[in-house]
């Protein structure tokens, strides 16, 4: 069943109670009210025809005239009939059907009210006997009281109402239920391209069913999306890789000094890893009593075509003793070439600089060697001061600084139980290796041992 007639067979099976209560109620109202008019009727000839009879007896037609008049102005309209019915005195403007009706009734000796129809009006008559003092019947008081609005008929009222309401309802409900419902349907179906299978059914189940098939194409549409979507993410991602092989080319086919630089670039963070992996494998036995000028020297010489391309002067104050330390000195060498190039980077651009200074220092708990690199360089910023040692921390612009240059060479210093201090200024820095000098003993031994060898 279509949801408008299932709408209009409810909301009529509300109201319809409804209405059939206030019928049957409004008609005893009626009824009651119907009642009390014929009783104040009643009421009100019994009164008038005593007075009348005797009027009526003395011929005195004027006044009752005036009595009619006046009665007349209160609704209740009045004529005398004879014996026979024929009419005997009136107001000239009395309707003369309901004379006629009277003396119908007469005839037919039927009761004493009765209730004409004439024209468009209702009326209500009642015939009152007026009496001769002997007693004897000699005409009728016709009184009547016009009625129509009293009779309107309230259960024809009611039929009305309900042939409105039986009649509003359903155009309301297919004007803005069912209507509204139909077109919303066909746009539905015409939104849904399948139209296998349509089965019948109400329009609600025909909307549901629709929505369904609407659901599921969108889930299919969405699915298709996502899909297409990874394709071409996957393909943005090939895109990206081939530009970036692309850029590689182009710097490799750009020129010779370019794929130069990337290529030592390269070779400095190979080494980095392959000296990590050395100093994790390194042992004692690679340490031998070194006299650490040598291994500056040695540092220096190989710095200085860069330090002389830098604008860079070297000074080696060693002084004329062997500064004696038990050391690794590849790796002591790796530390000096580090504190020598960041000093050079330092002092870029421009040069400067750079004083290398060889101390002894003396303590009750041995001696050290102290290796000063003295630059007249940039200084290192007060805020950088706490991360030098850092791993990986570095100031230099990116491809230039790895930032393991100084984390490496404490490492090996403290592998010698020496340490690396620094102190720096806006005129330049100050880097302090200090290893413990070679006792007495280790550098007989080692004397001993080596003359043992060349016998
Ligand atoms: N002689 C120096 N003068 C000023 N700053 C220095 C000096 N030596 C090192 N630094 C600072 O310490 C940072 C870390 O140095 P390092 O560990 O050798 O890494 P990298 O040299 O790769 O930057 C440098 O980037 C620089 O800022
Ligand atoms: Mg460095």
């Amino acid at each position: 069943m279509r949801i408008g007639t299932r709408l209009t067979l409810v909301l009529l099976l509300c109201i319809l109670p409804v209405l059939a209560a206030y019928t049957s109620w409004s008609v005893e109202q009626s009824n009651v009210y119907v009642n009390e008019l014929k009783q104040s009727t009643r009421a009100v000839s019994s009164g008038v025809a005593p007075s009348v009879d005797d009027e009526v007896i003395a011929q005195e037609w004027n006044k009752i005239g005036d009595a009619f008049r006046k009665m007349d102005a209160e609704g209740t309209r009045n004529a005398l009939l004879r014996k026979d019915g024929k009419l005997w005195y009136s107001l000239p403007d009395f309707p003369a059907e309901l004379i006629s009706a009277a003396q119908v009734q007469l005839a037919q000796r039927n009761s004493a009210e009765f209730g004409p129809t004439a024209g468009v009006k209702n009326w209500f008559c009642e015939l009152v006997p007026l009496k001769s003092q002997g007693g004897e019947v000699i005409g009728y008081l016709l009184e009547v009281q016009d009625w129509t609005k009293v009779a309107r008929d309230s259960r024809a009222q009611s039929i009305a109402l309900l042939g409105v309401v039986a009649s509003v309802i359903p155009l309301t409900v297919h004007r803005y239920v069912s209507r509204p419902l139909a077109e919303l349907s066909a746009k539905v179906m015409k939104c849904s391209s399948d139209d296998s299978d349509r089965g019948a059914g109400s329009d609600v189940e025909l909307l549901s069913e629709e929505f369904r098939r609407l659901d599921q194409q969108l889930s299919r549409a969405r699915s298709d999306l996502e899909q297409r979507h990874r394709r071409e993410l996957g393909l943005e991602r090939e895109l990206q890789r081939a530009d970036r092989l692309a850029t590689i080319g182009t710097l490799a086919a750009d020129s010779r000094v370019k794929l130069g630089v990337i290529v030592r670039r390269i070779d400095r963070i190979a080494r980095i890893v392959r000296m990590l992996l050395d100093y994790a494998r390194k042992s004692e036995s690679h340490k031998a009593i070194c006299d650490l000028r040598a291994i500056a020297d040695r540092a220096l010489a190989l710095l200085e075509p860069e330090a002389a391309h830098r604008n860079v002067r070297t000074l080696a104050r060693l002084g004329e003793i062997p500064r004696l330390v038990n050391c690794d000195a590849d790796q002591i060498e790796q530390v000096f070439v580090n504190m020598i190039m960041n000093a050079l980077d330092a002092m870029q651009p421009g040069g400067g600089t750079l004083r290398v200074t060889a101390q002894t220092q003396r303590s009750r708990d041995g001696s050290r060697v102290m290796l000063a690199f003295e630059d007249t360089g940039a200084g290192v910023a007060p805020e950088h001061e706490d991360r030098l040692f850092a791993p990986f921390f570095t100031t230099k612009e990116p491809g230039k600084g790895t930032g393991m240059g100084l984390p490496v060479s404490q490492f090996i210093i403290r592998e010698h139980d020496g340490e690396i201090t620094f102190s720096s200024g806006p005129s330049g820095s100050q880097f302090v290796v200090a290893i413990p000098m070679a006792s007495s003993e280790i550098i007989d031994h080692e004397r001993g041992s080596r003359e043992q060898r060349r016998e």
